[in-house]
């Protein structure tokens, strides 16, 4: 990374600026119309907690020196596991009228009931899933007022099954929520299948492809 970013130092005409923020909040520091193309990996409804993956460097780099940090660096993430949910979370209700994911998350919460799972984690499966999608819909919804019209977007999600092995194709879904949105569906590509852990299910991962044309 070090060589790249030495590479990188010596071209000349590449500005670049880095927000350090909530995705979910982007019209508050982009201006109108000003983006051509979004590429980006977002967070999957995988269980993964992103801030414990990059801890070391949060801390090294000065982004967190107490628990409050952490707190505060958790509470800007697109929910995608159940140790970085809060109370307070609304992002859910954008997703009420999705009869898709609803039906998931009745789905997870049935299987819980089912296997007797009563931990404090595995009670917000349910609600994980759909603050996640929540969140994705916020992002899709904020930005739509920086693009230019013709702007592409690519989103490289994957299905998760860490939910009780319940069936989450999320980048189907996430390709129907910008649909529902204003954008245009160009494509899901398939950049490689996984076997799920737990089943004989395949798992997509996949770039989801949007225009949008204003
Ligand atoms: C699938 S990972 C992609 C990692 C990235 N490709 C990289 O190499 O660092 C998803 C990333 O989204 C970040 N993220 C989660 N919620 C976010 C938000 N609301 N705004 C901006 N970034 C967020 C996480 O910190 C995580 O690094």
């Amino acid at each position: 990374m070090g060589d790249d970013l030495a590479t990188l130092r010596k071209q000349a005409g590449a500005e670049a600026t880095v927000h350090l923020a909530d995705a979910r909040r982007l019209e508050e520091f982009l201006e109108p119309s000003s983006i051509d193309a979004v590429i980006t990996s977002p967070p999957y409804p995988n269980e993964k907690d992103y801030t414990r993956t990059t801890r070391l460097e949060s801390v090294l780099l000065g982004f967190i020196r107490d628990k409050q940090d952490l707190r505060a660096l958790k509470q800007g993430f697109v929910r995608s596991n159940t140790r970085s949910v809060y109370k307070a979370d609304a992002d859910d209700a954008l997703v009420a009228d999705h009869e898709g994911i609803q039906r998931i998350a009745r789905l997870i919460e049935e299987r819980r009931i089912e296997q007797g799972k009563t931990s404090g984690f595995e009670r917000q499966y349910a609600r994980v899933t759909k603050l996640y999608f929540g969140g994705m819909v916020r992002h899709l919804a904020g930005l739509r007022n920086s693009l230019r019209p013709g702007a592409r977007l690519a989103y490289v999600v994957g299905d998760q099954a860490s939910y009780l092995r319940v069936m989450i194709r999320t980048g189907r879904i996430l390709g129907e929520l910008a649909q529902s949105l204003g954008y245009e569906l160009t494509a899901i590509d398939l950049f490689r299948t996984r076997i799920a852990t737990a089943g004989r299910q395949y798992l997509r991962e996949e770039v989801v492809r949007l225009r949008w044309l204003g």
